[in-house]
Parts: C-alpha cells; structure tokens; sequence
C-alpha cells in the first residue's frame, strides 16, 4: 500500500475491539446457537403504537425527505412536554432541544462544537467506548477518573450505587484546560445511578471550574432508585449542562438512530450547528415515530411498563447468581448487571487465543464463558484505560433487554459454571 493509501491514525492502529472479539468467539464457539448477552440491543419490537406509527410515517411525504437540521418541530415539542414535569417548566423546542441521529452522534456534535486541540475532558472509566474517539476526534485530551468497586463486591452482592467516585481525585483532575466533564446516569456498564448528592458535588466543581457537562442519561427511563437529572439541581447548573437522551433506549428501538440533547440556547446552538455539518439531519420518519411515542406514552402507561418489565427480567436474571453464590452489582438503573466472577477457576492449561491471553482476565472469562457454556457477556475492562482495568477485570457485563426465554436459557447454561466454582472455606 502506498504512503498516501493508510487510513488516518485515528481508525488504524487501535487493537482489536471488544465487539470483533466477542463475535469472532461466539461464531467460534461449539455451543451454538450461542445465548448472546453482550451488547445491549433489545431482542424484542417496540410496542405496536410506536411501531405503527413508524409505518403510517413512511406514507407521508413530508416523512421521507429531509427533516429540519435542527429536527422535526413534532418531535421536538413532544420532548418539551414529555420532559417538562422534571424541569419543572416546558423546554423552548426551538433554543433548547436538538435532535440527533442517536446520542452517540448527538455527544460527537457537543465535543466538536466545545473543543479545541488540547482541551481536556473528563470521562470516568468504565466508559462508554464511544466516548474515546468522539472526543479524540477534534483532537481533546481525555483525562481518566476511576469509579471504584465496593471493597466487598466479590464476595457481596451489593448495590451498584457502592460504585463510588474520590471527589478529591476528582479535583485533582481538573485543569485550567478542563472544558468538559462527561457523566452517565444511569450508568453503562455498572447500573449505577448517582445521587444528588454525589451530583451536587460533580455540579459544584463544575460550576467553580467553569466545565461544560455532558450528562449522558441514555436509560433515563429505566431507574429503580429515585433519578436526579442534574441539570434540574439550579438554574446556575443547567446554565453548563447539556443532557443527551436516545429514543433508541426510550423505545426498545437501537437500530432508529434518534437521539437528542437538551440544554441552554447558548450552548444548544453550537451542537446544532456541528450536527449540520456532520450529517444535516436525521431520520425523518423514525423522527415522527418518536414524537407519537412521545406523545402516546401516557395513555399507554408505557414508560412504568417499561420499568416493570426491564425490572423483571433482572430479578429473572439474577437468580440464577443467588444460586450459584455468585455476587453482582444490583443495577439502580437500566438493563445492565455487572457480575463478579472472581469464584470462578478457569483450567489452568485452558487453550486461550494470544489475543485473549494478554487481554486482562475479564476477557479470559468472556472466552471461558463463550466456548464452554455458549453464553456471550462483555469484558468490561474494555472500557478502562490498562491502567485501571484492575478495578474491573472480575466483572462480566451481562445485558437482560432479551425476551424471558432467552434469559431463562442463559441461567440454564450458567449453572454449568458449577464445577468451575472455587471451594468455599
Ligand atoms: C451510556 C451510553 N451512551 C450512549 C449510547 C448510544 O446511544 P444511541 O444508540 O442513541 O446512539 C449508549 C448505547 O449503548 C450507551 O450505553
């Protein structure tokens, strides 16, 4: 290939992602068909209003050409009413909300409308992998704060909320280059939904620091402790806040790619403007779907449903690690459960692939998990810096967004860890 053939560093040159290798492995594995719980995509449709309206949206016109850059007025508005009872007042759908294609492109339109060379923003790891090329891409520096692990989570189920931040290390990260802070609650992997008094603290550096947060608050929807949205702490915090929201998650539909940002004018303007570039505008009859679901929602008490159900399948779910005296991070929010294996012996002549055996022992265990049991989870020291993947490298990622069949086949096939059990004293 000639010099002037390479791809750019910034898609060359990383080492090979979680996804190819969980894939790859589950393709490789003889127990097939394997149960996959690793990314978390729904495996069933949203509800038949959304779904209808999606359809009905494709005979319109209007629907299939472009939308406004900023999002269709609709489903703009619907966002302002559905979200005016955590404000406390409606949202201007005009200066205050932005639509996205997803949150994921929504977040790559604040960095690219906030950073510079060298600004440095603050993620704190586990992170959604993201994150890292998004604000790598205009060229910030991200700088790493751990969350850290209960002391007793491997031998306690405990709840995600013991996950904690050091709130001096925290300062100690801060810079007069910091410009932005990025947060998510209710938190991927871990399950964790901050408190408001943990997000008071984030607020109050943020505010005497002058930094932009980001709260990525995909799984808002899914909190089964009270959920704080930290632009509603004051006024003064939601003067620096952008909040990102994803129908994706709202409406078991990953594949729509709508996503939004709310926010002061002041700051919304400038993510809109980077979205036009980046893309223009986003998918104009899903947009519409959106906006009914929004609206809809209500009269088919959808969004305590949803919470019920997702509820459901987590204590389905982890009843299978009661029996198996395997202890988790019992999730506040969302449909991720953080489960620790460290009881767990793999064989110590178990034949690992290279480019698993040098990765940290949670990708061991994904491997172990796949090949033996046909269960597909997700390491997540794939979202830590090597430096801390310590914190995490006991830990699977399982994701409960499956029908209960598939879930209770997944207990089945976990109950086969039971040789691999280390011997309690
Ligand atoms: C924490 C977090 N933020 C953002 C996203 C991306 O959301 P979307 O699919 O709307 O781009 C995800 C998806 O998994 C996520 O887990």
């Amino acid at each position: 290939m000639t010099e002037k053939m390479k791809p750019a560093a910034r898609v060359s040159g990383r080492r090979q992602d979680v996804w190819t290798i969980i894939n790859e492995a589950a393709a490789a594995s003889p127990k097939q068909p394997i149960v996959n719980m690793g990314q978390g995509f729904f495996g069933y449709n949203p509800p038949d209003f959304i779904l209808d309206a999606a359809k009905d949206a494709l005979n319109r016109v209007d629907c299939n050409q472009y939308s406004p850059t900023k999002g269709r007025p609709r489903l703009r508005k619907a966002i302002s009413e559905a979200y005016a009872p955590f404000w406390g007042r409606k949202l201007d759908p005009e200066t205050e909300i932005t639509i996205t294609t997803g949150a994921n492109e929504g977040m790559l339109s604040a960095f690219m409308a906030f950073i510079e060379p060298g600004d440095e923003v603050i993620i704190f790891e586990p992170f959604f992998d993201q994150y890292i090329s998004n604000i790598e891409m205009p060229g910030g520096k991200i700088v790493y704060v751990p969350m850290h692990p209960p002391k007793e989570g491997a031998v306690k189920t405990l709840s995600a909320g013991e996950w904690t931040i050091d709130f001096d290390e925290l300062e100690r990260a801060i810079t007069p280059r910091t410009k932005m802070m990025v947060l998510n609650t209710p938190h991927n992997p871990i399950g964790k939904v901050f408190s408001r008094e943990e997000l008071q603290k984030i607020a109050d550096l943020c505010l005497k620091h002058q930094i932009i947060i980001l709260s990525d608050e995909v799984y808002d929807r899914l909190f089964y402790v009270p959920f704080t949205r930290i632009a509603t702490l004051s006024p003064e915090v939601e003067q620096i806040t952008l909040t990102v929201g994803s129908a994706g998650k709202n409406f078991y539909a990953t594949g729509w790619r709508v996503g939004w940002l709310m926010g002061p004018p002041h700051l919304i303007q400038y993510v809109s403007a980077a979205h036009t570039r980046i893309c223009y505008s986003s998918v104009s009859p899903l947009q519409e779907a959106c906006a009914i679901g929004f609206e809809q929602a209500d009269a088919h008490s959808f969004w305590p449903t949803s919470i019920a159900s997702l509820r459901h399948k987590l204590t389905l779910f982890n009843s299978v690690w009661h029996e198996l005296g395997i202890p988790y991070s019992e999730p506040e929010g969302g449909y991720f459960v953080m489960v620790n294996l460290s009881g767990v012996e793999i064989p110590a002549d178990y034949p690992f692939p290279p480019h698993v055996a040098e990765r940290p022992r949670d990708f061991r265990l994904a491997w172990f998990l796949i090949q033996e049991l046909g269960v597909a989870a997700i390491p997540p020291s794939e979202f830590c810096t090597d430096e801390n993947s310590h914190l995490v490298e006991d830990y699977l990622r399982f994701a409960v967004c499956k029908p209960d069949e598939v879930l209770e086949d997944a207990k089945e096939r976990l109950r086969g860890l039971k040789p691999f059990l280390k011997k309690k004293d």
